[in-house]
């Protein structure tokens, strides 16, 4: 069988989304797979795939098109098979505002936070309001990025304005949410009926902030496996990982991110449902805390396929 992994594409990602794909890639092709690269061009997608007779799609893109259940549609027509979850859930996680709301209705603690579209961001008592109604430290997010992409932690009220604007340069909502002070955590998560979470990593970046260049640049972030909790607080933060994942309805692989409160209360931010496979990415950390290598990932991760 002949599998593509797709990778790239026209999102904000697009270079994190080439760097998982390259070592998806190198990985399959260690394991003795059939697989080559594609880098995803949206109007001839369907074209590429006929023509190279592509069994298989390995989803390696990250945000638009592939994060989003775009593509996803595109291969349940086709009837072509690929990791990872499927169209609704991927639309759902790859927006924050449709996750939250899914959250909040499920009684699955999130960071108080409200919602705004671009026409509200224009309105110039926008800073106020959130000033009123959040205060300082405060996150302004896009709604629908990822890798922090369009993500600012306010520190100081003259800031919120331009924190407003980053945010909707890149998506059509903004997120503002409660800051969260305590631990930065995340958890993998592998399997489809019966997912499993791995090893919870603790996340600590030395400019204490876990932005784009703390994810992306070797050294810049310490990640502790297994974080340090109580036995009590990991089975708790797992626990609210998984039913976050499920409650999505989230296949083969996704990464919970969550927040733990000085007083050990989690509130889950978010799921990736296309999570970094980069040298510096979280899944492939946990995984091989447990002595899962990344070849051995990226197979099971192939395997979960359902045909
Ligand atoms: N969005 C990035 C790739 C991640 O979640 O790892
Ligand atoms: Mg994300």
């Amino acid at each position: 069988k002949k599998i593509a992994v797709v990778m790239g594409g026209p999102s904000a990602e697009r270079e994190v989304s080439l760097n998982t794909g390259k070592a998806i890639l190198a990985a399959l092709q260690e394991k003795g797979y059939n697989a080559v690269g594609m880098d995803l061009n949206p109007r001839s997608f369907v074209e590429q795939l006929q023509k190279q007779q592509i069994d298989i799609v390995f989803n390696a893109i990250h945000g638009l098109y592939g994060e989003d259940g775009l593509m996803q549609g595109t291969l349940e027509m086709l009837n072509i098979p690929y990791t990872g979850s499927g169209v609704l859930a991927s639309a759902m996680a790859m927006d924050k505002g449709v996750t939250k709301r899914q959250f909040i209705a499920a009684g699955i603690s999130t960071p108080r936070s409200r919602l705004y579209s671009k026409l509200d961001v224009e309105q110039k008592k926008l800073a106020d309001e959130i000033l009123a109604e959040f205060g300082v430290p405060v996150v302004v997010k896009a709604a629908a990025q990822g890798s922090s992409i369009g993500v600012v932690i306010v520190e100081k009220a003259a800031d919120i304005e331009f924190a407003v604007s980053e945010a909707s340069k890149y998506s059509s909502h903004i997120i503002v949410e409660e800051f969260i002070k305590g631990k930065e955590l995340t958890v993998s998560i592998l399997g489809t009926d019966r997912p499993k979470a791995l090893p919870i990593i603790e996340i600590v970046p030395q400019s204490g902030k876990y932005d784009y260049k703390s994810k992306y640049t070797k050294g810049a972030t310490e990640y502790i496996v297994p974080a340090r909790l109580e036995d009590d607080v990991t089975e708790k933060v797992q626990q609210i990982a998984l039913e976050a994942y499920k409650l999505l309805g989230c296949r083969g692989i996704g990464r919970v991110d969550v927040m733990l409160d000085q007083k050990n209360q989690p509130y889950v931010l978010e799921i990736n449902t296309i999570p970094g496979m980069t040298a510096t990415s979280l899944v492939p950390k946990a995984a091989a805390s447990i002595g899962i290598s990344f070849a051995d990932l990226c197979e099971r991760i192939l395997l979960m396929v359902e045909e």
